[in-house]
């Protein structure tokens, strides 16, 4: 991993390196995303709003597709997921991971192939397993020993389900301690340090409705070094050949999760996909040929790198307030839209769009409008000295894990989501209002 860098001074405010390929500087400070200019946007669908641009999301999902020819590339629907989006990965012949009901049955009512996906969760519900063997999902992840008994019983008699397992390979890997999952000490996979995935592999294989095709991991998330990834395969591959000769099984299949880290800001390091596909894959063939075994299937399972660069999110200043040394500009979002710099101290870079500015640019703290101190959207960034209420900020990176994440806290309502794509601006998911606030509220 490259050294921390002071990026915003390094890169200027004026970077636009981790914003979608589409962002063109239009005159008098405008941008425009997919060709359209984000001001427009705010004035048409109101702030705060998330934007996508549609053709960042297939670009990112032809370069996986280009850089993983051979492997199965699923879209993890938890990054983000509406009906849309769920298209334009199908149409680009992608997979989907999906981790509940609710992202199953999105997807299906937008024509995704149950087929392609696949369903994790370290805690599936009844309606989980039911809606997935209802639909007719690919695979399902095996991630504790009670599921298998449960899937079993509600596969119809006569067929099989086609099942995974996912093995914890004692990997610690991932942009934050809450988002890694490759260790013992944490909720997700079964372990073969203490022979939890093997009791469950041989459980499965115990099972006449089941068909175990193989192996799954997902090490952790916000990845930029590949390096874990290659101790993980060496580790699956490990276990795989202790299941071969045990039981005399050749699974066909390995999933190695996702997990691929993203730059939030300019300067900051990113997986790079091609050095990725190129070691993993050498890694997978040098460890199946020194233990005898043919080489699976591979499947990746990104989330945020196909999803983050295509997002960004607008917001309106409410208030400009100097305390102390600290300039804090108060925008009309804030954790209920971004929980993730309360969740994981992640770092982002707004930046003022909309007008023209020659002041200079000073360190501010961008806070958003709920009613906590935590909720701070990014902190020490550069913004002109001469941000006032009524300018339009716009934050880069926020296609991922943020509606996805985003709540209903002080009832401020979650934004809408608006493609663009060659020149113009849809609505994808509308705003949360009043309105739906008082319609679930039942019980006067
Ligand atoms: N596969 C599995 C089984 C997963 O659990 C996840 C993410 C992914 C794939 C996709 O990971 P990605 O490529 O997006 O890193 N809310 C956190 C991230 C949590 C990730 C959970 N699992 C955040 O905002 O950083």
């Amino acid at each position: 991993m490259s050294a921390p860098v002071l990026t915003e001074f390094l890169a200027g405010p004026d970077d636009l390196s981790v914003w979608p390929a589409s962002t063109a500087r239009l005159p008098h400070g405008h941008l425009s995303v997919g060709g359209v200019s984000l001001a427009d946007i705010a004035d048409r669908f109101d702030t705060p709003a998330y934007v996508l641009d549609e053709e960042e999301v297939r670009a990112r999902c032809r370069t996986y597709r280009a850089a993983f020819p051979d492997a199965d590339v699923l879209y993890a629907a938890k990054a983000f997921l509406s009906r849309a989006m769920a298209r334009w990965i199908e149409e680009e012949g992608l997979g989907l991971d999906v981790c509940s009901a609710g992202e199953l049955e999105l997807a299906v009512t937008a024509g995704f192939p149950p087929a392609r996906m696949v369903l994790h969760g370290n805690a599936k519900s009844p309606r989980d397993i039911e809606t997935a063997l209802r639909l007719g999902v690919g695979r399902i992840v095996v991630d504790s020993p009670s599921e298998i008994a449960r899937i079993a019983a509600l596969v119809d008699p006569g067929e099989r389900q086609k099942v995974m397992v996912r093995v914890v390979p004692g990997v610690s890997a991932g942009g934050h301690q809450k988002i890694r999952t490759g260790t013992d000490d944490q909720k997700f996979g079964l372990s073969p340090t203490d022979g939890s995935a093997q009791r469950a592999i041989a459980q499965v294989l115990g099972q006449s409705r089941l068909e175990l095709t193989g192996l799954h991991c997902h090490i952790g998330s916000q990845i930029t070094d590949v390096e874990p990834y290659l101790v993980a395969t060496r580790r699956m591959v490990g276990l795989m050949a202790r299941i071969k000769d045990t039981h005399d099984v050749t699974f066909t299949e390995l999933d190695m999760g996702g997990g691929h880290g993203v730059a939030y800001r300019p300067g900051e390091p990113s997986l790079d996909l091609t050095t990725l596909a190129r070691r993993m894959g050498g890694e997978l063939s040098a460890s199946c040929a020194a233990a005898g075994l043919p080489v699976p299937r591979l499947t990746v399972e990104p989330g945020r790198a196909v999803a983050a660069p295509a997002g960004v999110t607008l917001y309106r200043v409410l208030a400009v307030k100097h305390t102390g040394t600290t300039m804090f500009v108060a925008v009309d979002g804030g954790m209920s839209d971004n929980p993730r710099p309360a969740l994981y101290g992640a770092r982002y870079a707004p930046r003022l769009i909309g007008r023209p500015s020659t002041a200079e640019p000073v360190t501010a703290t961008v806070v958003g409008r709920h009613c906590e101190a935590g909720d701070v959207l990014a902190n020490d960034v550069l913004l002109p000295d001469d941000v006032h209420a009524g300018d339009l900020l716009a934050v880069p990176m926020a296609g991922a894990y943020q509606l996805s994440m985003a709540s209903a806290y002080n009832l401020v309502g979650r934004p809408p989501v608006i493609a663009v794509h060659e020149g113009a601006a849809r609505l994808l998911v509308r705003r949360e209002t009043q309105d739906d606030f008082r319609r679930r509220d039942v019980g006067v």
